[in-house]
């Protein structure tokens, strides 16, 4: 695997393989690498030639300065288990590569940024716009990969992608769960073995808003409660929101029809964890 950390080197080291004829598939991500972004490189590998990977916590997604500092990520770790995964080249840029003195440019998504983590994480997808803009921009991939997980981060992608006529075709990666059920987050390290524990009735709750949605409940509130039923047994678990979704769109359903998906954001031991699923109408 080869590793760059300017768009420089990048670029040249991706021109010879567009010279050679190989399509370019890309995993954009902030490192501290677990299962769930392996298996979006491994997706990749059907839809491209050369697969390249990129490592960047990047400042202006975090509304939150603390949890910016709280993200702490171990290069190394993440390199070998890339190289394990055959990817070819890692681009790991510094902050001041993608924003130097005087950078003063961002995209926004107007419509998907005002709904769900909009709000609650003001200039956040903002942030992942613009540096996935940046991203494209030094990668020039044909073909990119996000998970289901950030469900509403993929829509924005999509959207972007789409309103800029940016010719990348986006993949949608499946969610990646633990055996017991617990969605695969970075995240998830800075909870108790209790907080796994109680986290598991995020997925519980999603699961049987699913389940009854499939045996005929289509009314959303009644499935959104059933989530938050789950949730609500376990001691401190603060909901953010649990809602019901038209997939294209992301705006609130009052009853299933087409293709919806139930989002959830709880907080477990002040750790905020995402989580969701496709609803069968
Ligand atoms: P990060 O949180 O590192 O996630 C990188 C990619 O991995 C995203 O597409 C995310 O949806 C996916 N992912 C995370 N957990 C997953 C899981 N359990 N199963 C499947 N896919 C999972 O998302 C970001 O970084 C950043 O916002 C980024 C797009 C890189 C821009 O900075």
């Amino acid at each position: 695997m080869i590793k760059c950390t300017t768009i420089a080197e990048l670029r040249t080291e991706i021109k010879a393989h567009k010279r050679a004829g190989k399509r370019i598939g890309f995993v954009p991500t902030m490192g501290a690498l677990h299962e769930g972004h392996l298996s979006l490189a491994r997706t990749l590998r059907e839809h491209s030639d050369v697969r390249v990977c990129s490592i960047f916590v990047n400042p202006t997604q975090f509304n939150d300065p603390k949890d910016y500092a709280a993200y702490v990520i171990n290069l190394d770790t993440d390199q070998k288990l890339l190289e394990k995964e055959g990817v070819d080249i890692l681009f790991a840029p510094s902050v001041d590569e993608f924003y130097p003195t005087g950078f003063q440019t961002s995209v926004t998504v107007s419509e998907i940024s005002k709904l769900w983590e909009g709000p609650l994480r003001p200039g956040h997808f903002n942030g992942v716009a613009s540096v996935v803009t940046i991203l494209f921009n030094a990668v020039q991939p044909d073909v990119a990969i996000f998970g289901e997980k950030d469900f509403q981060q993929l829509r924005l992608i999509e959207q972007m992608v789409s309103d800029l006529k940016m010719d990348i075709r986006i993949v949608r990666g499946a969610l990646v769960r633990d055996a017991e059920g617990l969605a695969l987050s970075s995240r998830n390290a800075r909870l108790s073995t209790k907080g796994k524990t109680d986290a598991l009735s995020i997925s519980r709750g999603l699961n049987a808003a699913c389940k009854a949605c499939a045996s005929g409940e289509k009314n959303a509130k009644a499935l959104e409660e059933m989530a938050a039923h789950s949730v609500r047994a376990v001691p401190g678990a603060e909901i953010e929101y649990i809602a019901v979704v038209r997939e294209e769109t992301l705006a609130p359903v009052e009853n299933i029809s087409g293709q919806c998906r139930i989002l959830a954001v709880v907080r477990i031991e002040g750790v905020r964890l995402l989580d969701t699923m496709a609803l069968t109408a």
